[in-house]
């Protein structure tokens, strides 16, 4: 069996405290992972600190250049990284190699972007000034990202802070350390730098807490749980650090009378059963017109059908929940909801393929009081909601202190302008469940986070901006 190690300063560092890691989609253990607590959060912030002099003081090309390096060697093991992925996380194969894909594109994008940071020259209003604005990173950055993707969002936040010349300490998920360490790996081989990138492994609590209070810390950012997210912020705030945070979601998908319905069932598809369900982004309530109930119901429960449940490894659609707490957390949202009248159309159990894999699951006369309606359930569970007209539809689509990702399907251009502006979501899809890219600005309003990664917002987000006032005399 394997061990896994934390990255400081460019050594491997051993420590005697052990947690299992786990294959989600049969319990065996896959590695051991090696927990450095707060003393070794405490060794990767100050190695950080050391390397961000020369780091920051490089230019622009000689980091873009590393990154691109790494960018080329993650393509490169794209096969044994899917294989990494699905193993510590569950999700199907196929999925994982579009996570190498989607998760190496935002390091050649930062890598590129870099180039083009600059400041501005104003026209002063004194003569003898003269007036200008200049960027810099903002300095040593801590970085915790999340099971679900464990590329993806560890390589949407290091890249960018590294491309800008910030150094970063992460602190990968415990669930799934294992993808963060091959990066880790191919970044020295790319030649980051000793220091550059740390990653620190071990209890999320303690380690979370010395990467949010340190004061040579700068930023932080996280993937995470709205509630674990507050805490980092309140940690935050006696140092007054800068921080992003991607938070939970409630999103809606809305299906309109005007809709193509099977177009509808397709994206719904997409975004529901993504990584079963375990996505911030996820479908949440899907709000269908009542004109259109039974048809496009009839498609749904159609498609669900010939999903796939089974191991990621064997070509599966729909592979496992990351653990118990989530089968228990979709059980309580079913009985909650059978119990105040919904309506049970299919799924509603753990699947006879292994006990965290879970039946895709459409409830039916979903209300407002239902745990359904008002709790991401990150899982396949689909809870349909009637409506009859947009206004109505528009508040219970509000009706939540989340605001990540909402959805729509509707052919008419005039409720495609409002329903998009009334919406109060970071993002909104029409006429698609995939929204995801390097290039859009992702992130949320609300309870769902603070500022947004990607995107040329996404280099910003590790950027400090310093007015300069020249009297020239
Ligand atoms: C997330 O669910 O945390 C991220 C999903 C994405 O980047 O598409």
């Amino acid at each position: 069996m394997q061990d896994y190690h934390s990255l400081i300063a460019g050594k491997w560092v051993k420590s005697s405290k052990k947690l299992k890691i786990e294959n989600p989609a049969n319990q065996k253990i896959i590695g051991y992972l090696y927990d450095v607590g707060s003393q070794g959060a405490k060794k990767a912030i100050e190695a950080a600190h050391n390397a961000f002099p020369n780091w920051s003081g490089n230019t622009a090309k000689y980091r873009s250049d590393i990154l691109k390096k790494w960018y080329s060697l993650i393509k490169k093991n794209k096969k044994e990284i899917s294989k990494i992925i699905t193993l510590e996380s569950g999700k199907p194969l196929k999925e994982s190699e579009a996570e190498v894909e989607y998760g190496a594109s935002f390091i050649e994008w930062f890598a590129e972007q870099s180039l083009r940071v600059s400041g501005e020259i104003f026209n002063s209003p004194d003569i003898k000034k003269k007036m200008m604005t200049i960027k810099q990173p903002i300095g040593v950055v801590s970085a915790i990202t999340p099971w679900n993707f464990p590329l993806a969002m560890v390589t949407r936040k290091t890249s960018a802070a590294m491309a800008c010349g910030c150094t970063v300490v992460l602190k990968p998920s415990e669930l799934t350390p294992i993808t963060s360490i091959k990066l880790a790996e191919l970044a020295l081989k790319a030649g980051v730098p000793p220091g550059v990138l740390n990653v620190v492994n071990g209890n999320p609590k303690i380690i979370g807490k010395s990467l949010s209070t340190h004061p040579f810390v700068k930023k932080i950012t996280f993937t995470g749980s709205t509630l674990v997210g507050k805490l980092l912020m309140r940690n935050a705030s006696n140092t007054v650090k800068s921080v992003s945070l991607e938070l939970g979601g409630n999103a809606p998908f809305v299906v309109f009378d005007d809709s193509n319905l099977e177009n509808a069932v397709n994206g719904l598809i997409d975004s529901k059963f993504r990584n079963a369900g375990q996505t911030c982004i996820s479908a949440n309530r899907v709000f269908v017109q009542e004109s259109v109930e039974k048809k496009f119901l009839d498609l749904l429960i159609n498609k669900i059908e010939s999903l796939k449940i089974g191991d990621g490894m064997k070509n599966s659609d729909i592979g496992p929940l990351i653990n118990t707490k989530a089968i228990l957390k979709l059980k309580s949202h079913i009985k909650d909801a059978l119990k105040k009248g919904a309506n049970l159309l299919c799924g509603g159990s753990v699947s006879t393929v292994g006990e965290l894999f879970f039946q895709p699951t459409v409830l039916s006369n979903i209300t407002s009081k239902m745990m359904a309606f008002n709790n991401e359930n990150f899982g396949p569970l689909v809870p349909i909601i009637l409506f009859k007209n947009d206004e109505s539809l528009i508040k219970m689509c509000n009706d939540t202190s989340y605001g990540l990702a909402a959805y729509f399907y509707s052919q008419n251009s005039k409720r495609i302008w409002n329903i998009s502006e009334k919406l109060e979501f970071g993002m909104v899809g029409v006429n698609t469940g995939k929204i995801s890219t390097y290039l859009n600005p992702f992130g949320g309003f609300k309870e769902s986070g603070i500022g947004r990664e990607g995107s040329t917002d996404g280099l910003e987000a590790f950027l400090e901006k310093k007015y300069i006032s020249w009297d020239q005399n």
